[in-house]
């Protein structure tokens, strides 16, 4: 009998023939620890804030998020915002390989430049999606800047430093992989990479021949280099703004996920954990990230019903959530979605949630 396989497919949902995407416009400004680029979709919406994203190691705006932010379902949701999409020094698309002894930011000092760029753009708040090293950066900035991230999507966050048994194993892969192997292995799940599906080849393509590739290993090594950000549930060190945590279910850091959740404010935080989507949700399951992304803004008042797909309305009316409906903001919240066979799970006002979907 012939072997069952499990593939992966990957949600798509191109834009709609008439949705363009928006115009781009990329700046880049000085910082105390050097230029930074940034490209702009968009216009500012009055009283509301930017959606800033910052991207993992390996990647680079486009590569991280344009799959999410060019779904067909998320254009209701960002027409609503301004995009600012930073990239890490050295990772813009042509961005030049910098000089031998280069002192490249740490995690810490690339979090600092950001006020350089809300300055710049005049904007006085965001909301924060990041990934990985990324969303590191943007918990960083949200604990040294509270009153100018309103939230936070934070997928595959590990707030901890490298312990010395990460450090042991970490230059033990370092003695037979290549820095590209050693990333995707941060990026993808030991599975995705066995199974060698276009995704992973397009990525493993992209990491290798990245003309940029001494400047990744720059910002791999800060990543590697963190410092721990000391999070403490009900202690002085948290996360003070409404947070969305997401892992795929067998990314290579759903317990660095599950350990963030337990030392965040559970009447803040919303905990996604995703089927089928492997180390890389933005990329795998756009179209549940996007729902779930609708939640998360409706939980903080800035996604009105009547914004909404139908799909969506009769959906959310069905899940037990804490969010105002009708747009006001609200501090405590539940996000809930539903899984694809239809048991939806009963959130808890006020409550962290586990969330298969
Ligand atoms: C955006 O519309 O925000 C976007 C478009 C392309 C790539 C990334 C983001």
């Amino acid at each position: 009998m012939a072997e069952l396989q499990e593939v992966q497919i990957t949600e798509e949902k191109p834009l709609l023939p008439g949705q363009t995407p928006e115009a781009a416009k990329t700046h880049s400004v000085e910082t105390p620890y050097g230029s930074v680029t940034f490209t702009v979709y968009g216009t500012p919406k009055p009283k509301r804030p930017a959606i800033l994203t910052y991207h993992d190691v390996g990647l680079n705006y486009k590569s991280c998020f344009q799959p999410l932010f060019q779904f067909g379902d998320m254009q209701e949701i960002i027409q609503n915002f301004v995009r600012v999409h930073v990239d890490a020094p050295g990772m813009e698309e042509g961005a030049p390989v910098f000089p031998v002894g280069y002192q490249y930011p740490s995690l810490d000092q690339l979090a600092d430049m950001i006020p350089c760029i809300l300055q710049y753009l005049n904007f006085s708040s965001v909301i924060g999606v990041g990934v990985g090293a990324g969303a590191y950066v943007l918990s960083r900035f949200a604990l040294t800047h509270p009153d100018t991230v309103e939230g936070l999507v934070l997928i595959n966050i590990d707030p901890n430093a490298k312990g010395w048994m990460d450090w042991a194993a970490h230059k033990l892969t370092g003695l037979t992989s290549s820095i590209p192997e050693m990333i995707l292995g941060h990026l993808f799940s030991q599975e995705e990479l066995s199974g060698n599906s276009e995704l992973i080849q397009k990525y493993r393509n992209i990491i290798t021949h990245a003309p940029n590739l001494d400047n990744i290993e720059l910002y791999w090594n800060s990543y590697n280099n963190r410092r721990d950000l000391n999070l403490e549930r009900g202690g002085d060190v948290t996360l003070k703004c409404p947070v969305m945590l997401v892992v795929g279910d067998q990314a290579p850091h759903e317990d660095a996920v599950v350990e963030c959740n337990s030392k965040l404010d559970p009447t803040q935080t919303s905990f996604l954990k995703m089927a089928d989507s492997g180390g890389q949700p933005q990329l795998t399951q756009p179209g549940k990230l996007t729902e779930a992304f609708k939640y998360f803004l409706q939980g903080m008042g800035y996604m009105a019903s009547s914004c909404m797909t139908r799909l969506s309305r009769s959906r959310t009316a069905s899940l037990t959530s804490a969010a105002s409906m009708d747009g006001n903001r609200s501090r405590s919240r539940t996000l809930s979605q539903g899984s694809e066979s239809g048991t939806l799970p009963s959130g808890t006002p006020g409550h962290t949630m586990e969330v298969s979907c």
